[in-house]
């Protein structure tokens, strides 16, 4: 027997020596056409090249293309397990000519394959030709040598083929396998076609033709080919199978599915061993190719498929998860041509265990409603609509395992019911939303959400894509259009920009197409779900429908994406150096810094802040990779994720750890945010400040990488320009800065004695020569220009010392203001008090009060200019 793995090989060798370049498979997610949810065929990758859009230096290739068909246009999920040939991930065998050859070689090639190297028997194949194309129907009684009879015309769209709404397509020729007459059916066209007798095996496509929106809009640039060959198909036709099923790859897994569940795969139970089978290899791709599961877009259709599985090993009696333990015999059938499989095996294990685990503890509950609500009801009955509801929002059971769990009872599900309990709910939460003080015009976002559903964010991974405007908002209300010159906000069903949240700033970037340019200033997330892309049209008109490319500013994202990791780092730090009582009270992680709020009821030391810095640094420089999983947020509390109080986490979380050594990580934290591969490419922490924000909340302010290298720059630079300044060395700054401090300290007092001994008779004048005798007591009143008011004392003791018996008074002017002084000697206390003669002197100098105690007083008032006047007034007092 030949095995499917070498099926595989002599097609690509055949063709690989027919001059055809040998392509890799692609990813299951297209990466260039956002339309499509999977890639579903062998062409899809080279879209772009059929239109002219790119071109390829061989003009011929040939792949095996992982395919999923399973949402979106080409959906088999709901046949899968029940039928011989469906399958919702499939290998596709496929030949391309890219404006080389033709029809005639396709045909050659198909037909030598077939017939010479796989020495398939002519009379058990027959074809078909759209009806209309004489050509192919001459070349195939040329070639091939087939009777009219065996050359079928066919006038529906089965003999035209279309990858999706948009692109190129054009009509097909299909190669038919005849498994005899032992099983029902007649060929195509004929009225039994429906049986299965006839199996389609190879589809050549003669690509002439592009279309948009179902509608034939040009000619490709040049007539191609793009031919498809189910392997499975083909497999099953070459190892004597009718059925798919009964192919090497399948009874092995179908094997490993009997094994592990003690469940013999007859006739009770063989459509659960088949979905199983089906299941395992659609998801273990899909999350090889970076789907996860999740309520929107392309993680619902995995997570769809992942629990329908579940359900049918449940109907097996598996009593623990399932899926996870079949990825080793996946991998033995399927690891070696596509090595994904081996790389991605912990995370797809991993993955699988958990949504099972998950699943299960709500599954049975489930089935139990499911049961009770159909109890009693007959074949061709309708489950209502609001049960489908309950068991989907209750219990997690998509709208397609409940059908899938009738199916067998011949139970039909209301699905306008269904449709319909959703549509009250989203009214409801709608309700509530309003209720809470929004304001009117955010109401458009709700419009949106609900019409298109949340944005897809691919930017975990990627930092450009493509995608489809879903909607346009301007002044605050939905266009269909805007042009150069306008502010709008964009919304796309994917995109790698993300939304601000969780403090990250959003991203920026730039949004193109056809002629157009649109900078994106700022992205924000309004309901949390939709990345809202705010940005001018700069050239040409944006419309909704278009096809545009998203590219991000990487170098911005990559500083968001430094701050981001710094601050997790930064968390752990301060809770090692000051205590579990700091948690976050906030966070802004921008692309020139971060800032950090958290409890802490005093300020940081210089110490704490070094300590601190110098953690965070031996982190980066560890350099270990960033590692994301996603738990449920349960099981990521219980694994030690710091989560933050408060905060609403959805049915799943990323976890976040960094740093540390494998047994012991640094920090573990619930983060939706962007974060860098490994450490070191934050580069260096820097804190730059440390401050308060309110009572019990510290605020701290960082830079990473550039920003802090630029920082710690310009530092150097002042502090080389301050060396230039004191004509020094950087080194010798601190020595001749205290040196210069010492100097001026000294200068300063020499100055304060200079200017008191100027003023005490600088000029040769004695103050002696001022005394006089007033009313039989001495008297020295003195003025004294720019004297230091805390010198009056010292000033008027001497001025006592010289009298021996007497009355001094000194006014001090300083600055246009004057301050006064005076002392009496002990043996004229009683007689004479200093405080009249100080307020008096006070009044005189435009002032109010004075005071102090009989022997000494003092005051001062704002006019110095009265000084003369002040001294006059306190001899006056002393006249009587
Ligand atoms: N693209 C063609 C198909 O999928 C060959 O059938």
């Amino acid at each position: 027997m030949t095995s499917t793995n070498e099926i595989r090989r002599s097609f690509l060798d055949y063709f690989g020596s027919n001059g055809h370049e040998v392509v890799p498979s692609a990813p299951l997610v297209p990466y260039n056409d956002p339309t499509l949810m999977f890639t579903n065929a062998g062409m899809v990758p080279f879209k772009n090249v059929f239109t002219g859009l790119e071109t390829r230096a061989q003009p011929r290739a040939t792949s095996s293309q992982k395919c999923v068909r399973a949402g979106g246009k080409h959906n088999d999920l709901d046949n899968v397990g029940y039928t011989a040939r469906h399958h919702t991930f499939f290998e596709m065998l496929g030949n391309f000519s890219f404006g080389d050859y033709f029809k005639e070689q396709a045909i050659t090639h198909a037909w030598t394959l077939l017939t010479r190297e796989w020495g398939l028997p002519k009379d058990k194949l027959l074809v078909t030709v759209y009806h209309t194309d004489d050509e192919a129907f001459g070349l195939w009684q040329k070639i091939a040598g087939l009777s009219d009879d065996r050359i079928i015309r066919i006038a529906t769209k089965d003999n035209f083929w279309a990858m999706g709404d948009d692109g190129p397509c054009g009509p097909c020729s299909e190669i038919f396998y005849d498994h005899g007459p032992s099983i029902w059916g007649g060929p195509p066209g004929s009225a039994d076609e429906d049986g299965d007798r006839f199996i389609e095996i190879w589809n050549l496509v003669f690509m002439q033709f592009e279309q948009t929106a179902g509608e034939i809009t040009g000619n490709l640039p040049k007539p191609s080919i793009d031919t498809g060959m189910g392997l499975e198909r083909i497999a099953a036709v070459l190892q004597g199978e009718h059925d798919n099923y009964d192919i090497d790859t399948f009874r092995a897994l179908i094997a490993a599915s009997e094994n592990l569940t003690g469940v013999k795969a007859d006739d009770a139970h063989r459509a659960s061993h088949r979905v199983i089978a089906d299941h395992l290899r659609s998801s273990s791709f899909l999350l090889a190719d970076g789907v996860l599961p999740s309520n929107e877009g392309r993680g619902y259709v995995l997570r769809r498929i992942m629990r329908r599985a579940m359900r049918h090993a449940h109907l097996l009696g598996a009593k623990e998860p399932l899926m996870h333990r079949l990825v080793p015999s996946l991998i033995t059938e399927m690891g070696a041509a596509y090595p994904e499989l081996g790389r991605a095996r912990a995370l797809i294990e991993e993955v699988l265990e958990r949504e099972e685990t998950r699943f299960r503890q709500t599954l049975a509950n489930g089935l139990k409603l499911l049961d009770e609500a159909t109890d009693g009801m007959d074949e061709g009955a309708k489950l209502p609509g609001e049960t489908a509801f309950r068991l989907y929002d209750t219990y997690g059971f998509p709208y397609d395992l409940t059908e899938d769990a009738l199916r067998a009872r011949g139970i039909s599900v209301d699905r306008d019911g269904f449709d319909a309990a959703m549509a009250q709910q989203k009214a409801a939460a709608r309700a509530a939303w309003k209720g809470s003080g929004q304001t009117a015009d955010s109401e458009v976002w709700f419009d949106i959400a609900e019409r298109v559903g949340a944005t897809e964010f691919t930017g975990y991974t990627a930092t450009t894509g493509e995608a489809q405007v879903v909607a346009l908002v301007k002044d605050g209300k939905e266009v269909t259009e805007a042009n150069a010159g306008d502010a709008v906000t964009v919304i796309t069903n994917q995109t790698p920009f993300y939304g601000e949240s969780g403090g990250q700033q959003g991203d920026t970037g730039t949004i193109t197409g056809p002629g157009l340019v649109l900078a994106v200033g700022d992205t924000q997330k309004p309901l949390g779900k939709l990345h809202a892309h705010q940005g001018t049209v700069e050239t040409g008109t944006i419309r909704v429908g278009d096809l545009v490319r998203l590219a991000i500013d990487t170098a911005r994202r990559d500083a968001l994406r430094a701050n981001h990791s710094a601050t997790h780092l930064l968390h752990q730090a301060l809770r090692n150096r000051l205590g579990q009582h700091v948690m976050q009270k906030g966070s802004l992680v921008a692309g020139e810094r971060l800032r950090f709020d958290f409890s802490q009821p005093t300020a940081l030391s210089a110490e704490d802040i070094a300590v601190i810095e110098a953690e965070v640094n031996a982190q980066i420089r560890g350099n270990s990779p960033v590692v994301t999983r996603l738990m449920t947020p349960d099981d990521a509390i219980e694994a030690g994720a710091m989560a933050l109080f408060g905060e609403k986490y959805g049915d799943e979380v990323r976890v976040l750890s960094m740093g540390g050594s494998s047994d012991a990580t640094y920090s573990v934290e619930l983060c939706g945010g962007t974060h860098v591969r490994a450490l070191g490419d934050i580069g260096v922490f820097r804190i730059v400040s440390e401050s308060a924000v309110s009572s019990g909340v510290r605020r701290i302010e960082a830079l990473t990488g550039e920003a802090a290298r630029q920082w710690l720059v310009g530092r150097e630079d002042a502090l080389k320009h301050t060396a230039g300044l004191l004509r020094t060395t950087p080194e010798e700054v601190e020595t001749r800065v205290a040196a210069l401090i010492e100097e001026r300290r000294k200068l300063e007092r020499e100055l304060a004695e200079a200017k008191k001994a100027l003023a005490l008779g600088g000029g040769g004048a004695s103050p002696a020569d001022a005394d006089e005798e007033i009313g039989g007591i001495k008297f020295s009143g003195q003025v004294l220009e720019g004297l230091d008011p805390k010198e009056l004392r010292g000033l008027l003791d001497q001025a006592k010392q010289r009298l021996g018996s007497g009355v001094a008074a000194v006014v001090a002017v300083n600055e246009g203001k004057a301050s006064i002084a005076a002392a009496v000697t002990d043996d004229l206390v009683g007689k004479v008090s200093a405080v009249d003669l100080v307020r008096a002197g006070v009044a005189a100098l435009g002032g109010k009060g004075g005071g102090g105690r009989p022997d000494m007083a003092q005051g001062g008032g704002p006019d110095g200019s009265k000084a003369a006047e002040a001294i006059a007034a306190a001899k006056a007092v002393l006249a009587g």
